[in-house]
């Protein structure tokens, strides 16, 4: 995979060279570039922002750079972070994961002249996406977000590609609670089961704690996890956590 990341900020991407990030670059298996959208100014004071038409507070990063820059990164799928994108996701992550060339563009201010975005989706396809409902002082920490999210599903970067399928998000629910040695620390014990050697066991307490834990925590999951993928002993360990699941609708 290639990326390209514009930004007025490049130093912000020195974490990107770290930890499995910096691994799979040097693999090979990710290109990533980053580029000072300030090459692409032609005034004294390299200037990328400018005052809102309409007026209302702040400064909006002007077109001429960005066009340029667009331009001489070349056309692939164009991610822009922002406030106002689609909340970002783990099949969202997927999704990208399966992309040959990503373009971000880091926005700074108030944001980016929107003819710069309408003119990339003339050609490109163009995905704004947000982190989540809160406002950040640019894109620069939500590419980073996302390109780890991104990375680790990249072919060769994670040792143990089964651990994917099994972990939080992947499959609709959150993930059991994990434990490694010692068995017992500060009087507290490691759960019997997961020491028993009994992997059916152990593969139904971790499904009860992974249906628990987002029962209690994120509703929002429960309620869109496909009703038919709940067995009868998925059914008893909510009733007995105290949640009530609708059961699917009998076919007449
Ligand atoms: N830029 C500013 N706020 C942001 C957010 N919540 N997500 C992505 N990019 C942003």
């Amino acid at each position: 995979m290639r990326a390209d990341v514009i930004t007025i900020f490049p130093d912000y991407f020195a974490p990107l060279e770290l930890s499995l990030v910096g691994k799979a670059r040097a693999m090979g298996v990710l290109d990533l570039q980053v580029h000072d959208l300030r090459t692409w100014t032609s005034d004294v004071h390299r200037t990328v922002d400018d005052t809102p038409y309409g007026g209302g507070p702040g400064m909006v990063m002007r077109p001429e750079p960005w066009g340029q820059a667009l331009e001489a990164v070349g056309d692939g799928t164009l991610i822009v972070p922002s406030p106002v994108g689609k909340p970002f996701t783990q099949a969202d992550a997927y999704e990208i994961a399966g992309l040959d060339h990503l373009i971000f563009a880091c926005g700074r201010y108030e944001g980016i002249d929107q003819r710069v975005i309408d003119e990339a989706a003339a050609r490109m396809p163009v995905r704004e996406i947000s982190l989540g409902d809160y406002v950040l002082f640019g894109g620069e920490v939500a590419v980073i977000v996302i390109m780890e999210a991104v990375t680790r599903l990249l072919p060769g970067v994670l040792g143990n590609a089964s651990s994917l399928d099994e972990e939080s998000h992947a499959a609709g629910l959150l993930e059991a609670p994990v434990y490694t040695k010692p068995a017992s620390w500060r009087d507290r014990e490691v759960p019997e089961i997961l020491r028993s050697g009994d992997h059916g066991k152990i593969a139904r307490w971790r499904r009860d704690q992974s249906l628990l834990r987002t029962a209690a925590r994120r509703p929002d999951m429960m309620a869109s996890y496909p009703r038919e993928s709940l067995d009868k002993a998925d059914r008893k360990a909510l009733d007995e956590g105290g949640f009530r699941i609708t059961p699917p609708a009998v076919a007449e």
